[in-house]
């Protein structure tokens, strides 16, 4: 089999506008020759000719590249411990907040982030903007419709309150889903907007070269307010926070110097 990754990687670059460089390059390259392989071309190129005529596999290659998995309440014992800094950090005055969730997915994560806000702070219309590189993604998450299985961390009061059943089904409330603004950014290509007092980056630098990493804390730092807090997934842990100018918080929290 022949395996091109390079001009695989140039195709994914000039058509689905992602850039492969800022990706683990042996994890990539062992995932994307598994995908390829398990496709029963025979070829990258061949591939590549059935993508230029076909947008279903075009898009099935980016939902594989940018894996899209997410669902409610993330580690549930995390989301607990986030929700408590919350709480310590900022809702002393009522405060308007800026959150950002980057990478947002389906949109499981911002939710759950406004359906947070809405218990601690009923009265308070915070801002929360949702971000991720996928159009596509961002469709499903506007429309708000879960599995059985993205909802299995809500518990009983959270899920008659804030999602309604239809057929096999839940849909988020109309509520919540207004709370939520959802835009496309790039995470390693598009500038970040500043002032915000949380972002939640959870579950995509784990794909990214350590350079990349390093890029994407200093910018986060940079958008946080002094005092905000960075919350990242259960497996990011950053060693270097210092060097991006926050403390730690928690075991997945950090909050950016006063
Ligand atoms: C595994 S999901 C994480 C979803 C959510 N944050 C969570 O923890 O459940 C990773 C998301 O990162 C997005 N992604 C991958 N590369 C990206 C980039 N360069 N910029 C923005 N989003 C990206 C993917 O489209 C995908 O939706």
């Amino acid at each position: 089999m022949d395996m091109d990754l390079k001009s695989l990687e140039s195709w994914i670059f000039k058509e689905l506008h992602i850039d492969l460089s800022a990706y683990k390059s042996n994890q990539m390259n062992r995932r994307l020759t598994n995908f390829i392989t398990r496709s029963g071309t025979t070829s990258v190129n061949e591939y590549i000719k059935l993508m230029d005529k076909n947008p279903e596999l075009k898009q099935k290659l980016k939902d594989f590249i940018t894996i899209n998995v997410s669902e409610f309440f993330r580690n549930k014992e995390l989301f607990a411990e986030f929700e408590k800094k919350v709480r310590e950090v900022f809702l002393k005055d009522n405060k308007k907040l800026k959150i950002w969730s980057a990478a947002c997915s389906n949109g499981a994560e911002p939710y759950s982030v406004a359906m947070i806000l809405d218990r601690l702070t009923p009265n308070v219309r915070h801002t929360i903007i949702a971000t991720d590189i996928d159009a596509t993604i961002l469709e499903t998450a506007k429309k708000g419709e879960y599995n059985p299985n993205d909802i299995k961390n809500v518990d009983s009061n959270a899920l008659s309150k804030y999602f309604t059943k239809i057929g096999d089904k839940y849909a988020i409330s109309p509520d919540i889903k207004s709370r939520v603004q959802f835009k496309k950014h790039d995470l390693i290509r598009d500038p970040y907007e500043k002032g915000f007092d949380i972002i939640l980056c959870r579950n995509v630098v784990i794909y990214f070269t350590a350079e990349i990493k390093d890029k994407l804390y200093r910018q986060f730092s940079e958008s946080l307010n002094p005092g905000g807090i960075l919350f990242v997934g259960a497996t990011e842990s950053i060693y270097n926070y210092s060097q991006f100018g926050f403390d730690k918080a928690s075991t997945f929290i950090y909050q950016k110097k006063g």
